[in-house]
């Protein structure tokens, strides 16, 4: 089953969105693999975001992702990565639609509370960077057959 990793960023964190963004996910029908309440030190962002490493905000998207804690996530289900992206929004809040999570509860590019992986590749990735195996879980959800055909 594909899977795709969500944090919810430290100002998501600091500003009481973690329930409103796993329920958005959970209400989807996503099942969730994975979850820890966490601080990343600088270091680690750094290696999240190492395609970023030429960037100008890269210091300090590194800094504000290691300021405090945020939640870190794993999520499973058909289409996830794709899906968890529209349901983000763009990256840019000011193009984000209403509706989706950063176009109802963020303003800034540098302040856009949720983090998904872009791709399959890259969630699969970032999935081995943020979890121990042994912190993944592959379960069944009771209502599996009423979310898929
Ligand atoms: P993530 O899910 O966090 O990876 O966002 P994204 O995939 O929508 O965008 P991208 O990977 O290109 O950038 C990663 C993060 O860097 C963004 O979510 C923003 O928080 C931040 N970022 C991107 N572009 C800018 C920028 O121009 N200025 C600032 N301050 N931050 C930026
Ligand atoms: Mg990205």
């Amino acid at each position: 089953q594909e899977r795709t990793f969500i944090a919810v960023k430290p100002d998501g964190v600091q500003r009481g969105l973690i329930g409103e963004i796993i329920k958005r996910f959970e209400q989807k029908g996503f099942k969730p693999c994975g979850m820890k309440f966490m601080q990343a030190s600088e270091e680690h962002m750094k290696k999240h975001y190492e395609d970023l490493a030429d960037k100008p905000f890269y210091p300090g998207l590194c800094k504000y992702m290691s300021s405090g804690p945020l939640c870190a996530m794993c999520w499973e289900g058909t289409g996830v990565v794709k899906t968890a992206r529209k349901m983000m929004g763009e990256t840019k809040p000011a193009d984000s639609a209403p509706g989706s999570i950063r176009g109802d509860y963020c303003i800034e590019i540098g302040r856009n509370i949720i983090h998904g992986s872009d791709a399959v590749e890259t969630a699969n990735k970032e999935i081995a960077l943020w979890f121990k195996p042994e912190e993944l879980f592959s379960w069944t959800q009771g209502n599996h057959s009423w979310i898929f055909e």
